[in-house]
């Protein structure tokens, strides 16, 4: 089912995947789900100018453990899902968000299970985010026995957060392809969490062996009931989030929240469309056979990995221009690329190396994901200082450096650059203009061709598969989605910009690269370079201050 549901969905130059072509304005899903019936409760907005360096992110442990709060949690989500500001052109405003999302749908709902927090609430209890009020929603509280039950397994301090997918989102305008975008955008979702929970001091990492039927029950997702004829949520996934780094993958009991946990419910979900114009049966066969039973925790053995050292050269980077919050809620995609600004070495090197897992499992955001990289990178080198302009390989795992090899063009020269640090599995494979190629491989987009580099992901795609089983499919697309966001931020820092590209033609992309086997499946692109603004957008804040504070 997943290899079929993949064939069919690639864009081809001559046929596109299956979508309704057009847009429906009539039946727009609203981007805003919420539980009608729920008490809602505000967080307070912080002051902007949080003066954490953006640097810092990434040197764990250095950050001291904010205590949980009101005010961290409301930190958090700020960080991880909140509005970031409204856009205005003529009569028509959208807002954007955090985490980014194609075609700005916004098809993930997040969730937190929390104990009693002093302001927030007087027992531990299930919360919906609502990002337009940033505010949570309560929609359970838990029984004291059903909350001591689930803390069990972990240390003190600790609580849960959860994504879920409303597919109808990007379906009422991708079609076939959308359940592909949503989990990008849930792997993105992901990296936005694991980044505010780093900003925070706290550690995060996904609870791998979950059943989805577990994170149903446990955020109420299985409650038919409660959604009536609303449009229904896809369980993607659960993390844990810790006041600590958590040196292990912990285990959550899979048994107690299967089927719902000891609770009293509260809302019913609003209807996000009027009516549904199309449907795409295939996403629901995708969301099935991609369904996640309770399963053995991912353990695998980074040991052959670089060091930080070995990755950013001595010394590792500790300096630089914008603060964690600037980077976090300034981040914006380019919807144009100016085609002349270039990007110095230094950045395009240390922008890859925060792409790798390192040996001590402590990089961030790869420390939230027990599995070593199945997601690798076909560069187009456009425009950066002293780098040949060119095809370029980053092997995201050292190991997997023969098997590319292999599988790519016999003529590739596998290069390595002089000045490139010594750990970062980086490769010229053919110099060249690829502007113009790189364009056309990713829909004809000119963004692709005019930032100083674009990428084509290329996903280790039956290894994965073959390894976790069908449910994999989805961590594939979240592993490309936090490279994506690691790309988003790290532009920021670099003073460009980023965007996400999910629209490429499969195909196409492998001939680039000569891959001809079925194994080696293109999973998503991305542009970074010096953007150009729409400046006949208005900008408007995200949320009235003085209303939150
Ligand atoms: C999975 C994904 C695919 C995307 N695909 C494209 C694309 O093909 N072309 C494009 O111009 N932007 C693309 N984007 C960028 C979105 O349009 C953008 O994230 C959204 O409009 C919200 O804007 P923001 O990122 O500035 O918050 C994509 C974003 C994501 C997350």
């Amino acid at each position: 089912m997943v290899l079929a549901y993949h064939e069919r969905t690639k864009h081809h130059f001559q046929r596109y995947a299956a979508s309704p072509g057009y847009m429906d304005w009539a039946t727009q899903p609203d981007p805003f789900r919420r539980y009608q019936g729920t008490d809602l409760v505000r967080l307070p907005l912080a002051k902007p100018g949080r003066p954490l360096p953006y640097w810092q992110l990434y040197a764990l442990g250095d950050v001291s453990s904010e205590p949980l709060s009101l005010e961290s949690i409301s930190l958090f989500f700020r960080y991880a899902l909140s509005l970031t500001a409204w856009k205005r052109f003529h009569d028509t405003t959208w807002s954007l968000r955090a985490n980014p999302s194609s075609g700005n749908l916004h098809p993930t709902e997040g969730y937190a299970v929390l104990p009693a927090i002093d302001r927030l609430g007087e027992a531990p209890a299930v919360y919906h985010y609502a990002p337009e009020e940033h505010a949570l929603e309560r929609r359970a509280i838990l029984d004291a026995k059903a909350w001591s039950e689930l803390c069990a397994p972990f240390p003190e301090g600790y609580f849960l957060v959860g994504l879920s997918s409303v597919h109808w989102r990007e379906a009422w305008k991708y079609g076939e392809r959308a359940f592909r975008y949503c989990q990008h955008d849930a792997g993105h979702a992901l990296a936005t969490l694991r980044i505010a929970a780093a900003a925070l001091g706290w550690g995060l990492v996904l609870l791998d062996g979950l059943g989805d039927g577990a994170i149903a029950g446990l955020l109420g997702l299985s409650r038919g009931d409660d959604y009536g004829t609303a449009e229904r949520e896809e369980p993607e996934l659960l993390a844990l989030v810790t006041p600590a780094l958590p040196s292990t993958f912990p285990r959550l009991l899979n048994e107690l929240m299967t089927g719902g946990i000891c609770a009293q419910w509260y809302g019913e979900a609003n209807t996000l469309s009027p009516e549904h114009s199309a449907n795409w049966p295939v996403i629901d066969e995708v969301a099935q056979a991609t369904r996640r039973t309770a399963s053995a925790v991912i353990a695998e053995d980074f040991s052959g990995f670089p060091t930080g050292e070995e990755l950013f050269g001595i010394p590792v980077v500790r300096q630089g221009l914008l603060t964690a919050e600037q980077a976090i809620l300034g981040r914006r995609s380019a919807v144009a690329m100016d085609g002349f600004t270039a990007i110095s070495q230094e950045a395009f090197f240390r922008t890859l190396a925060r792409l790798m897992p390192t040996r001590d499992r402590r990089s961030m955001p790869w420390d939230a994901i027990p599995w070593r990289p199945r997601i690798h990178l076909g560069l187009f080198v456009h425009r950066v200082e002293g780098v040949p302009r060119g095809l370029y390989a980053l092997a995201r795992d050292p190991d997997k450096l023969a098997p590319l090899k292999d599988v790519m063009r016999r003529e590739f020269r596998w290069q390595r650059l002089p000045s490139c640090p010594p750990g970062l599995p980086l490769y010229l494979l053919q110099e060249g203009d690829c502007r113009a190629l790189a364009a056309t491989v990713s829909c004809g987009q000119s963004i692709a061709g005019d930032g100083a580099f674009s990428l084509g992901m290329i996903a280790d795609y039956i290894d994965g598969l073959a390894t976790y089983g069908a449910a994999f499919y989805r961590n594939l697309f979240w592993e490309a989605g936090m490279v994506g966001q690691v790309l988003y931020l790290e532009a920021e820092e670099a003073g460009i910009r980023s965007t996400g590209i999910g629209c490429y033609f499969d195909d196409p992309v492998h001939q680039v690269f000569g891959i001809t086997s079925r194994e080696w499946q293109s999973f998503y692109h991305f542009t970074v370079g010096g953007p150009v603004e729409d400046t006949r957008l208005t900008t408007l804040p995200a949320y009235d201050l003085e209303e939150q504070r």
